[in-house]
């Protein structure tokens, strides 16, 4: 591969590549705020300048300039190396590109910093960004120095309602255009644009619209300064108080990569954020799913249930072992219903139970019904791990819930365990259906059809509760990590499964996350790539 020269070291860069890019490929961080690596280049900001060598034999391109002597007290003429922007610049074979090793271009970032900063507000005691803002971290690592404008500075609106989700802070925008760049080119809806030239330029939205698509939490998101809050965290939480867990989304079959930033002190998530993955969500994530972080606590099964009442753990067990007493006279009379939704941990420690100890040969599979999917991320299915489920169960494939409803009323079975509780059928099929039976045990983690039918239903921890595997639609193995401590009783779905089998007699000897993990092997089905098993170091768009 064809390299080039960055403050001496060698980078290595693809054809069409520019400084930045391979520059962030190697995890050097080049100071940009317009440049996004899945965005075009808008070559504005002028905060990514870098000096680049001529080649040998040839001059340096000279720009003449006016530098303030302080002896003379006046301008004299001078000459400076003209600077290029690393965002637009074209790599070349040999090429020498000086960065952090520039008195020129450590002057011109910190230049840029100034004339940025000039009509900013100085607000970032009530801004959402502060902590992870560019100009904060700029400010410091570049520029450093107080202001030098006198005057009162050029005033903007402040807090406009873009739409149902974003509001805009035209006296904090830089008018990076990243906003207006991502609308247009990864959400296909151009509703912002810029109005007004120089200083008084601001993002506005098309008249008669508002921004209100499936992904305008991204514009918050790409938004390097404050100018884009986003109405669900703003005025939430300090960014330095949270911790941040490396989550899959659990919207649908796409499987993003994301954040799920938590306080570790009050065990609350706060929001849900793209974690770069070029082979599944790139760096984007829908509205829906930045915003399913909520599902993590919301409508849980905080304690086990018995006939509907609060119960505790080895109450329900109890219950559950008297319910299904008689199953093991006949395993035929027994269904077992996998779940979507759940880790493939979860399904394989429930399938264990179901073939390997009871010797049940009906499998169902839950979950949440399909909805609308689109051709940028958006499945319809809205399941994180229905292919994790296919490949766990093997042939013959389980079938959908509405058939377990179906073989109930044909009397066919007696006993039902199940895992999750969204089913994608009408509720009431699941009431008239189950309550036919002499057993039905339900591990979930939230309310719903399945947990409410059940004789005993009990607590699991929901995803971000704990560490688990997600199989999505491409066929890649995830690993979603626990973010929050478990909710009321609740434990993990394989721990409930291995706590169940023990109390129906069974030998699971499942006592941690890694005995499942053992026992699956060969490893999860697909391996895929999460980009925090790739080797190259993150660096931050
Ligand atoms: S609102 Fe943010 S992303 Fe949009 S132009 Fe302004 S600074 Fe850039
Ligand atoms: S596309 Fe699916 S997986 Fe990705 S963020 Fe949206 S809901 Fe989540
Ligand atoms: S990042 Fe290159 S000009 Fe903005």
């Amino acid at each position: 591969m064809a390299t080039f020269k960055i403050d001496g070291r060698e980078i290595p860069f693809e054809q069409g590549d520019t400084i930045i890019k391979a520059a962030h490929r190697a995890g050097i961080d080049i100071p940009h705020y317009c440049w996004h690596p899945g965005l075009s280049v808008a070559a504005n900001c002028r905060m990514c300048l870098v000096e680049v060598a001529p080649p040998p034999g040839r001059p340096a391109m000279q720009l003449d300039i006016l530098r303030w002597d302080a002896q003379k007290k006046d301008y004299v003429p001078a000459r400076k190396p003209k600077l290029v922007p690393a965002c637009q610049q074209a790599c070349a074979p040999g090429m020498e590109v000086l960065s952090e090793g520039s008195d020129h271009v450590e002057e011109a970032r910190g230049a840029v910093q100034e004339l940025l900063l000039l009509n900013h507000p100085v607000d970032c005691p009530i801004c959402d960004q502060a902590g992870e803002c560019r100009l904060q971290d700029y400010w410091l690592e570049h520029q450093g120095t107080g202001k030098r404008m006198q005057q009162e500075v050029v005033h903007k609106p402040k807090a406009v309602d873009f739409g149902p989700t974003i509001v805009y802070d035209a006296e904090r925008c830089i008018v990076c255009t990243r906003c207006v760049r991502f609308t247009a080119e990864i959400a296909q809806d151009a509703v912002l644009s810029v109005r007004e030239r120089g200083n008084l330029n601001e993002i506005v939205v098309s008249p008669g619209r508002e921004l209100d698509n499936d992904y305008t939490l991204m514009t918050e998101h790409v938004c390097p300064v404050g100018a884009l809050t986003s109405k669900d965290f703003r005025f939430k939480a300090r960014v330095w108080f949270l911790r941040s867990a490396r989550t899959i989304c659990q919207g649908c079959a796409t499987g993003c990569n994301a954040y799920l930033d938590y306080d570790p002190r009050s065990n609350v998530p706060h929001r849900h954020r793209p974690r770069d993955n070029e082979e599944v969500n790139k760096y984007w994530m829908c509205d829906e799913g930045m915003l399913s972080y909520k599902r993590a606590v919301e409508r849980r099964l905080g304690t086990a249930l018995v006939g509907g009442e609060d119960a505790s753990l080895e109450e329900a067990l109890a219950a559950a072992k008297d319910q299904l007493a008689g199953l093991k006279d006949d395993p035929a009379k027994v269904a077992v219903v996998l779940s979507a939704q759940h880790s493939n941990e979860d399904n394989y420690a429930l399938l264990t139970l179901a073939k390997t100890f009871i010797g049940a040969k009906d499998l169902y599979v839950s979950g949440r019904p399909l909805g609308r999917g689109d051709k940028i991320l958006m499945s319809e299915d809205k399941n994180p791990n229905t292919l994790g489920v296919m490949q766990l169960a093997g042939a013959p494939a389980p079938k959908p819930i509405a058939a377990l409803f179906d073989a109930i009323k044909a009397g066919k079975y007696a006993f039902v365990i199940a895992l999750g509780s969204e089913i994608e059928v009408d509720a009431k099929d699941a009431d008239s259906a189950l309550s036919k039976l002499k057993g039905v045990v339900t591990i979930a983690a939230h309310d719903g059809p399945l947990a409410r039918a059940a004789h005993v239903a009990l607590p699991s921890t929901a995803w971000a509760e704990q560490d688990g595997t997600y199989v999505n639609r491409q066929g890649f193995a995830q690993k979603s990590e626990r973010a929050l401590k478990a909710r009321g009783d609740a434990r993990p779905g394989w721990e409930l499964v291995a706590k169940l089998g023990k109390e129906l007699g069974y030998a699971m000897t499942y006592k941690t996350l890694a005995d499942v993990r053992r026992a699956m092997t060969p490893e999860p089905p697909s391996a895929g790539r999460d980009a925090d098993r790739a080797a190259k170091p993150e660096v931050s768009a």
